[in-house]
C-alpha cells in the first residue's frame, strides 16, 4: 500500500505521536423543542450535556452507549458538522468552537468523517470516481498526477478495483460501498477521521474486514480515530482507549485493557456483561449478565444527580441529589460514579438502598452482586490497613523526632 500523496502544507502531521490533537472541554449540544404558531421554546434534547476528553495524536478513541445517548451529536460536534450550545473544542490547540464555514475550510481536510449508513452516505446518480474525487474539488486540490489517477490509487488503498471507477454506488456491495466512504474521507490525508457506526449496517461476517481495514490504514497513515459503536465488541480490538457515554455524559473514560479487566462504572459493568465471553472457564458467564431495566430515560428531563440512577442497582440517596463528577480514579481511568466498582467507595457514609436501586439488583445476577460487594469489601479493607500502617508510620517518625 501506498501512502496518499501530501499536496499542500496543511497535509504535514504536526502533532508527534502522543500528543493532544483534539481536546473537549464542557462540550453541549441542546437541541431546542420549539411550539405552537410563535415556535417559543418549550424545552431542550439534552443530547451532549458537559462532555470532557481529549483524543492524542496515533490513537484510536472508541465511544460506546446504547442508542440515542448522544454519540453521534457528539461526532458531529467534534468535526464542527453542529454548533456547540456551550463548551469548548480545540483542534492542534487552536480553539475551533464557534469557527464560520469559510475559516472552518482549511480544517475540512484534516478532520473527516465516515457515516454510518454506506446506502444513503454516498449519492446514487454519482459514479464512484465522482464521489472519491469530491474532496479535492471542494477543496481546490490537484493532487500530483491528476485527480483520476489520485482517486484510482485510493480505491485501490481501500481495496477496491480501480478499474471500478466509473460504476454507480448500487452497483456495490454494503462492505464495498463503506470502503468508497472511507476512501473519500482518506482523500485529503487527513489527521483525524471520526468514524461513526462504520460497520453497524454491514453483515458481521464484513465487519471485521472493515474494522481491520480501518486498523491497517491507521498503521500504514498515522491515523487517529474516534470511532462511535454501541457494542464493545466492535471497538475492542481497535481501540486504545475507550469513553462510555449514557445519557450525553461520559461515564468512564480508560485504557481499553483497564476497562475490560476492571471496569469501574457500574454501566460498563453492565454493558461488558453483555459482551460474548468466548471463555469456557467462565461457563457461568451467561448467568452473570447485568440486565439494565427499563429504557434509557429522556435526554429532555433526564434524572438528577447521576443519571443512571434510575437503572443502577448500588444507587443510593446521594445519587439522586449529587452529580458524580468524572474523577481520575486510577491512572488512565476517569469515572463519574459514587461508589466505583474495584474501587474504595467514594461516599460510604450514605448506604440507603433506594427502591429503584432494589428493583434494579434483580435484572444483576447473585454472582455479580456478591463479587461486586467482595471487591468493595475488600478494597475498603486494604485502604483501612493502609491509612492504618501510614498513622503508625507518623507517630513513629513522631516518636522518633522526640
Ligand atoms: N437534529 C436534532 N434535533 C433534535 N433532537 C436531536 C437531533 N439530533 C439528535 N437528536 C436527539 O439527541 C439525542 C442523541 O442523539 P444521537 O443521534 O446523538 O444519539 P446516538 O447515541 O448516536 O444514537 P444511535 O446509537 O441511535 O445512533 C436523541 O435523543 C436524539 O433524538
Ligand atoms: S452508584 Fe450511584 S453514582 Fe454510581 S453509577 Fe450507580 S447511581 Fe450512579
Ligand atoms: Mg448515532
Amino acid at each position: 500500500m501506498t501512502t496518499p500523496a501530501k499536496s499542500g502544507a496543511t497535509l504535514t502531521k504536526d502533532a508527534a505521536p502522543g500528543e493532544i490533537l483534539l481536546k473537549v472541554t464542557g462540550l453541549q449540544k441542546h437541541f431546542p423543542i420549539k411550539k405552537g404558531l410563535l415556535q417559543r421554546q418549550v424545552g431542550a434534547v439534552r443530547a451532549v450535556d458537559g462532555i470532557d476528553f481529549e483524543v492524542r495524536a496515533g490513537e484510536t478513541l472508541g465511544v460506546v452507549g446504547e442508542s440515542g445517548c448522544g454519540k453521534s451529536t457528539m461526532g458531529r460536534l467534534i468535526t464542527r458538522l453542529l454548533e456547540p450550545t456551550a463548551g469548548k473544542v480545540e483542534f492542534e490547540g487552536k480553539d475551533i468552537t464557534h469557527l464560520g464555514v469559510g475559516q472552518m475550510r482549511p480544517l475540512r481536510r484534516d478532520v473527516q468523517m465516515i457515516f454510518q449508513d454506506p446506502y444513503s452516505s454516498l449519492n446514487p446518480r454519482h459514479t464512484i470516481g465522482t464521489i472519491v474525487s469530491a474532496p479535492f474539488k471542494l477543496q481546490g486540490v490537484e493532487p500530483e498526477g491528476g485527480v483520476k489517477k489520485e482517486v484510482q490509487r485510493l480505491l485501490s488503498v481501500v481495496g477496491l478495483n480501480p478499474e471500478h471507477y466509473n460504476r454507480y454506488p448500487h452497483e456495490f456491495s454494503g462492505g464495498q460501498r463503506q470502503r468508497i466512504g472511507i476512501a473519500r474521507a482518506l482523500a485529503l490525508n487527513p489527521k483525524l477521521v471520526v468514524a461513526d457506526e462504520p460497520v453497524s449496517a454491514l453483515d458481521v461476517s464484513i465487519q471485521a474486514q472493515v474494522v481491520n481495514l480501518l486498523d491497517d490504514l491507521q498503521a500504514e497513515l498515522g491515523l487517529t480515530y474516534v470511532i462511535i459503536a454501541h457494542d464493545l465488541s466492535v471497538v475492542r480490538h481497535v481501540s486504545d482507549r475507550i469513553a462510555v457515554m449514557y445519557l450525553g455524559k461520559i461515564m468512564e473514560l480508560a485504557d481499553r485493557d483497564q476497562l475490560y479487566k476492571s471496569p469501574m462504572h457500574p454501566y460498563t459493568k453492565a454493558l461488558l456483561s453483555a459482551v460474548p465471553v468466548p471463555d469456557p472457564s467462565r461457563k457461568s458467564a451467561k448467568s452473570e449478565r447485568i440486565l439494565l431495566k427499563g429504557d434509557v430515560p429522556s435526554p429532555i428531563s433526564p434524572p438528577s444527580g447521576c443519571r443512571f440512577h434510575t437503572r443502577c442497582w448500588k444507587a443510593t440517596q446521594i445519587c439522586t441529589t449529587t452529580e458524580p463528577p468524572l474523577k481520575e480514579l486510577r491512572p488512565g481511568q476517569r469515572v463519574a460514579c459514587h461508589h466505583p466498582e474495584n474501587f474504595a467507595d467514594q461516599a460510604p457514609q450514605d448506604v440507603v438502598l433506594l427502591s429503584a436501586a432494589k428493583e434494579a439488583a434483580e435484572g444483576v445476577a447473585d454472582a455479580v452482586l456478591a463479587e461486586s460487594a467482595a471487591t468493595s469489601a475488600a478494597v475498603a479493607a486494604e485502604v483501612e490497613a493502609t491509612a492504618a500502617a501510614s498513622a503508625d508510620g507518623a507517630k513513629d517518625g513522631a516518636a522518633e523526632q522526640k
